[in-house]
């Protein structure tokens, strides 16, 4: 009984060991070849009009979220993850949000996490990486030395046993300084920018086309989908709360990737969600992912 207890123990061990975001079978599966489902800016929690999430980053990566994105902005020369301006919403210090984004990564170490940060206001890439270094998270990030083809991309058991379990993805990089902080969009399409009135609204999420950059094509790149609903009132679009749990639903997102897979032959990388607490989420990633 006893030695049956520890040679228990012993294979719990090496099966914790042997894990990679939770699922033995993605330890050899290559990064560019797993599909996220993430949220959309991640960082702005809460009830109110400008709000896209119910839950914080901290619970969102309890939850099994793996990618999360988050709008940067400069605040008087701190980095700052605001709401199109820091006077609609201010959710805080960078640097606060990768300590926590750290805090799970120290204390989960078969996890790799993804970070898509926006750079409207052209923040200079050493600006960030003192932001980094202060939430002492520059270590654990990803420099692949120079852009990856599709096929080049690490396993998530390779970025594990490297230590490097944070990817950094930014939109639009002001320089390249900084090796870790990838440029979104020689590796990402994103599909469709949710930016057109009639698609940010329309339920049904009829399309998958490419819009950014323009007249790119998602063959050779991981290519993210962006899946949130929005709702006008007086003219304005605002994340809808109400419908999350039908645009959350594993029917809903599932139809959607199914469109792009349709199209690209091969599933979304990336699928960014408002409100990723309500819905399917991680039903849908495992399912899209082949794992139970
Ligand atoms: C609305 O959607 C249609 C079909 O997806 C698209 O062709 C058209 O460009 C969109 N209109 C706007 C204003 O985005
Ligand atoms: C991963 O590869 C399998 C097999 O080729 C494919 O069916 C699946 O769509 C791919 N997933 C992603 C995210 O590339």
């Amino acid at each position: 009984m006893r030695s049956l207890i520890t040679i228990l123990g012993l294979l719990t061990q090496f099966t914790t060991a042997a894990t990679c975001n939770g699922h033995d079978e993605l330890c050899d599966r290559q990064y560019s070849n797993i599909t996220f489902v993430g949220s959309h800016n991640s960082a702005f929690v809460g009830y109110l009009p400008v709000d896209n999430q119910f839950t914080s980053v901290a619970d969102q990566l309890s939850q099994g979220v793996r990618f999360l994105q988050a709008q940067t902005h400069d605040k008087d020369g701190t980095v700052e993850l605001c709401h199109t301006s820091c006077l609609e919403e201010d959710a805080g210090s960078l640097e606060g949000y990768l300590v926590m984004v750290k805090t799970f990564l120290d204390s989960n170490a078969d996890e790799v996490v993804t970070l898509l940060l926006t750079n409207g206001d052209g923040i200079a890439g050493a600006d960030f990486a003192g932001v980094f270094e202060a939430a002492g998270i520059d270590s654990y990030a990803y420099s692949p030395g120079s852009n990856l083809a599709l096929a080049e991309w690490p396993t998530l058991g390779e970025l594990i046993s490297a230590g490097t379990r944070l990817v950094v993805f930014m939109d639009y990089p002001a320089d390249d300084a900084v090796s870790y902080i990838l440029d979104e969009f020689t590796s990402v399409v994103n599909s469709p920018l949710i930016s057109s009135h009639n698609s940010t609204t329309d339920a049904s999420f009829p399309q998958c086309s490419i819009d950014r950059p323009s007249g790119a094509s998602a063959s050779g790149r991981m290519y993210l989908v962006n899946h949130y609903l929005d709702t006008e009132i007086f003219g304005i679009d605002i994340p809808n709360a109400a419908a999350a749990a039908t645009t959350n639903s594993a029917s809903s997102i599932l139809a959607q990737a199914n469109l792009c897979a349709g199209l690209y032959r091969r599933n979304p990388n990336f699928i960014i969600l408002d409100w990723i607490s309500v819905g399917d989420a991680i039903a849908v990633q495992n399912e899209l992912n082949g794992v139970s």
